[in-house]
């Protein structure tokens, strides 16, 4: 079978960029449903983009190479596009823009806006082996399975990252990418949770305080979440793509609150109140038993002294912690590094070297902050790879 444009992956990515390619195009997916990932993203509801993505929001070895497909296509774009479909959806929060409903209907409407557009669909399609000649592309594939050879002028790898392989990630994007001589930086886990050794967090499961927490390159104020295995929760995510093995982090707790004001006053109205308890009216009481484990919150609020109220709230400040690791692919929501955006022009996606082949989606080496920011960037390069085609 010959066609235009073979794109492998029916996800976020390659369904926009079927859309735009249009006829005589196929995409295949190894899955038993297309975009099973925006099925489940944002808690079932889909967090598709948000209003305020912009490049900052993104990891890359090359900052400036998504501005091009993102100028290109906005959130703005998008938002018209779940609009025009009827799709109610709102804001959460930070900008974050989630279906009213469900996130079948963002799937929903990538599958019709690429049959509209004259693409086909093929499920259960694995792919057996990629060769280049005069032809084209010669693309090997097993569907339900059935061997069938297709090739074709354009092929498109937009079979994502590694994250959750038990949902059917796999490295394919990167091993292609390899065999045809584009550079594929090292990957590791982002949007991950933190693990502690020794249950340090486990008495503290399930509970989540607003927080900044930083290192040397980003600063995050969202919730923090103790679980069991060690901490998790928006802050948490977003520092994790900053974070390399063997780092500290710098947690701010109650970042919004000037807590020396507070306990001062306190001590002034109600001296006679433990400082443990007033301290439970800002942070939870578990938290509070959890630092005052060592001995260090006792007495009264009228026996602590400006030097000791100012070095609790110094502690709470900087409150030092060196995760043992991440939770892995296994519960990442994205993948860091991946193929090198130095080998694919910033317009197309296509490679520079090899004429006809296009990398899109998380496969690249661009990384989104959690958000809305990483499907953004799957509809931004999907639309640039398509247009091109
Ligand atoms: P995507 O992973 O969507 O698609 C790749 C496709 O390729 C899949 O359909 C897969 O089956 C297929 N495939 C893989 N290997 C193959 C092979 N060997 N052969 C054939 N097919 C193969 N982002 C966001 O902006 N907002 C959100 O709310 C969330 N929420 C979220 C929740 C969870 C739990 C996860 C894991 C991730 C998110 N994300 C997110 C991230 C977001 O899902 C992700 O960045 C995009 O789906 C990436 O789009 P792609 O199309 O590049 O890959």
């Amino acid at each position: 079978m010959r066609i235009k444009t073979l794109i492998l992956g029916a996800g976020a990515a390659g369904m926009m960029c079927a859309a735009r390619a249009g006829g005589d195009c196929l995409v295949v997916d190894h899955a038993k449903a297309p975009g099973e990932k925006i099925r489940i993203s944002g808690g079932g509801r889909c967090n598709f983009t948000n209003m305020y993505a912009a490049p900052e929001n993104y990891l890359s070895q090359n900052p400036h190479f998504c501005k091009s497909a993102m100028a290109r296509y906005t959130q703005w774009d998008f938002i018209e596009l779940v609009t025009r479909h009827g799709i109610a959806w709102h804001e959460k929060t930070l900008g974050q823009l989630f279906c009213d409903d469900s996130a079948r209907q963002i799937v929903t409407m990538l599958v019709k806006e690429l049959r509209d557009a004259g693409a086909d669909l093929w499920l259960q399609t694995s792919v057996v082996d990629v060769s280049h000649g005069s032809d084209g592309f010669t693309v090997r594939l097993e569907r339900e399975g059935k061997p069938v050879t297709v090739t074709a002028q354009n092929l498109v790898l937009a079979t994502g990252g590694k994250s959750i392989p038990k949902m059917g990630a796999t490295g394919l994007a990167y091993e292609i990418a390899t065999q045809f001589g584009l550079h594929v930086l090292d990957t590791r886990p982002g949007l991950v949770p933190f693990t502690f050794g020794a249950d340090r967090f486990k008495p503290l499961a399930g509970v989540s305080v607003p927080a900044r927490i930083s290192n040397a390159e980003a600063s995050f104020d969202e919730a923090l979440l103790f679980t069991h295995r060690g901490l998790s929760g928006p802050a948490v995510l977003q520092i994790s793509s900053y974070w390399r093995e063997g780092e500290e982090i710098a947690v701010h707790l109650l970042p919004d609150v000037d807590l020396f004001v507070a306990l001062r006053e306190q001590r002034q109205q109600s001296g006679r109140k433990d400082l443990t308890t007033e301290l439970a009216r800002h942070l939870p009481t578990r938290l509070v038993e959890d630092l005052a484990a060592d001995g260090s919150l006792k007495g009264r609020l009228a026996d602590q002294s400006d030097a000791a109220l100012q070095a609790l709230c110094d502690r709470l400040k900087d409150w030092r912690l060196k995760p043992t690791g991440t939770e892995g692919y296994r519960t990442a929501e994205v993948t860091l590094g991946g193929i090198d955006t130095d080998a694919l022009s910033s317009r197309s996606m296509e490679a520079k070297a090899m004429p006809g082949l296009y990398a899109i989606g998380e496969a690249v080496d661009v990384t989104g902050w959690l958000g809305g920011y990483n499907f953004q960037w799957a509809w931004a390069s999907g639309h640039a790879a398509g247009t091109a085609i």
